[in-house]
């Protein structure tokens, strides 16, 4: 008699699934989550930047989180280090060779040439509240994603935007409570950057060998890019080293005394910086950046934000010569600072806390909410618990003035109880008229 063939056992699990607990995944390292207790912080940032660019009639404009590599290879600068070391750069499958943008400006001139913004009335403003890229070493202050407040005005020579630029920088910070400091310095035009690169390279060349192995590279490829060196000693070199301001023509001279005159003018505080230069090759003329005045070491993240002027950028990227300048801020060190420091009530308290016993109260209370949020009145609610004490608890903590009670008699009689928290009291009301009932408590509180 033939025998049954041994069957072997069915595993109980899934062929290519480990017997191990699935682990939880991290954060892939730079990035972070902004959680909700932050959000108070980042809103109050988002409504300052927008009611500034209101006033100033800027509009705002979002780009794409990726653009064609040799956008900011050619935008930003070969040899700057965000282009050299810093870019999320690949290979989509289609072959285009694409970056999530490392900074703002070379994608909204992309736009503003793309557009044909040359034909709307000049200068175009704009402004961008968006997130960045850049595959730096993390730290606190520097994140490989971060989030800039940005303003450009693009198709203006004028002396008097890079001066507002400033001021509206500087204003942002003051509105959120930070005194800032504008340091500030001309770069001027190419051909007087050139010359004095040639002025610097032979100030720096006999001082070789007290270079670090990144400034030997910086003196061969960009010695502008020794000034904005960090390296320990180099604050002693730079002291003696010849300084730009004695390098520029008379029309970069008078640009940028009357950028200073301006800000004068409307008392933003600066400092001269004969030597910074910026890390983005785009820049002529005016660059600035923004520091707190009350940071007390400084680092290489300390800068709240910069900008300045980059006239030459869009014909490297392919448009017609137009005059630009822009600025940028940080928002998450901003943020930083603000959570640093101290604050008023942080959220606003909510009016009324509308709770709910039974199901037929519960649908009730349903519709309440919307009343009330359609009526203006801020209003909690915690519809998924059942016990009346929890829900009196959680009006408690949120800090309901009162609390609205709407169980199976209320509605079978039309009704609402109001219950002031503070007094402890109750009445009853007209269920259709519970909303108007508040509104006149509030108007008597108010
Ligand atoms: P930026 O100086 O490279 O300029 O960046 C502006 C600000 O963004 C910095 O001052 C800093 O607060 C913040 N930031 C930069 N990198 C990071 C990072 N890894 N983590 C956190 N915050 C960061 C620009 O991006 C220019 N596009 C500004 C501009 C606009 N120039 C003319 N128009």
């Amino acid at each position: 008699m033939p025998q049954p063939k041994k069957v072997a056992p069915v595993s109980k699990k899934p062929e290519g699934v480990s017997k191990k607990a699935p682990q939880p995944f991290a954060l892939v390292r730079g990035m972070r989550d902004i959680l909700p207790s932050d959000q108070y912080y980042w809103r109050k940032c988002f409504e300052v930047a927008q009611g500034l660019c209101d006033a100033y009639g800027v509009d705002r404009v979002e780009t794409p989180v990726l653009e064609e590599s040799g956008l900011f290879v050619r935008g930003v600068g070969k040899q700057t280090d965000i282009v050299e070391k810093e870019m999320f750069s690949f290979e989509t499958t289609g072959g285009e060779h694409v970056t999530l943008r490392p900074e703002g400006t070379a994608g909204i001139s992309r736009a503003y040439i793309h557009h044909g913004m040359l034909n709307l009335s000049q200068p175009v403003k704009l402004w961008y509240w968006s997130q960045f890229f850049r595959h730096e070493k993390p730290q606190s202050g520097r994140y490989r994603q971060f989030w800039q407040y940005g303003v450009e005005i693009i198709g203006e020579s004028d002396a008097v935007v890079d001066a507002q630029l400033a001021l509206m920088a500087w204003r942002f910070l003051k509105d959120l409570g930070i005194d800032a400091v504008v340091r500030i310095n001309s770069i001027g035009t190419a051909e007087s950057r050139a010359n004095y690169k040639s002025a610097l390279a032979a100030y720096f060349r006999p001082k070789r060998s007290r270079l670090s192995e990144d400034d030997k590279k910086r003196l061969l490829k960009n010695p502008l890019r020794l000034l904005d060196s960090k390296e320990p000693g180099m604050a002693e070199l730079k002291a003696e080293a010849p300084q730009i301001v004695d390098w520029l023509d008379e029309t970069s001279k008078n640009h940028f005394m009357r950028v200073l005159e301006y800000l004068d003018e409307v008392g933003v505080p600066y400092q001269l910086d004969p030597f910074l230069v910026r890390g983005l090759d785009y820049y002529t003329q005016t660059v600035f950046e923004l520091y707190d005045t009350n940071e007390t070491e400084e680092t290489a993240q300390s800068a709240l934000g910069g900008g300045g002027r980059y006239d030459g950028l869009m014909e490297i990227l392919g448009g017609r010569p137009t005059p630009a300048a822009g600025f940028a801020l940080g928002i998450d060190r901003v943020v930083s600072r603000l959570k640093s420091m101290p604050h008023e009530q942080q959220e606003k308290k909510v009016d009324v806390f509308v709770a709910q016993l039974g199901e037929a109260g519960r649908k009730r209370a349903l519709a309440l909410f919307e009343e009330f949020r359609l009526a203006g009145i801020k209003a909690a609610e915690a519809f998924a618990k059942n016990s009346i004490k929890t829900q009196m608890e959680t009006a408690n903590r949120c800090g309901a003035r009162w609390a609205i009670i709407v169980g199976q008699k209320e509605v079978l009689d039309g009704t609402a109880i109001i219950r002031d928290m503070d007094a402890g009291t109750q009445e009853i009301v007209d269920g259709r008229k519970v909303v108007h009932e508040i509104q006149k408590k509030m108007a008597i509180t108010e």
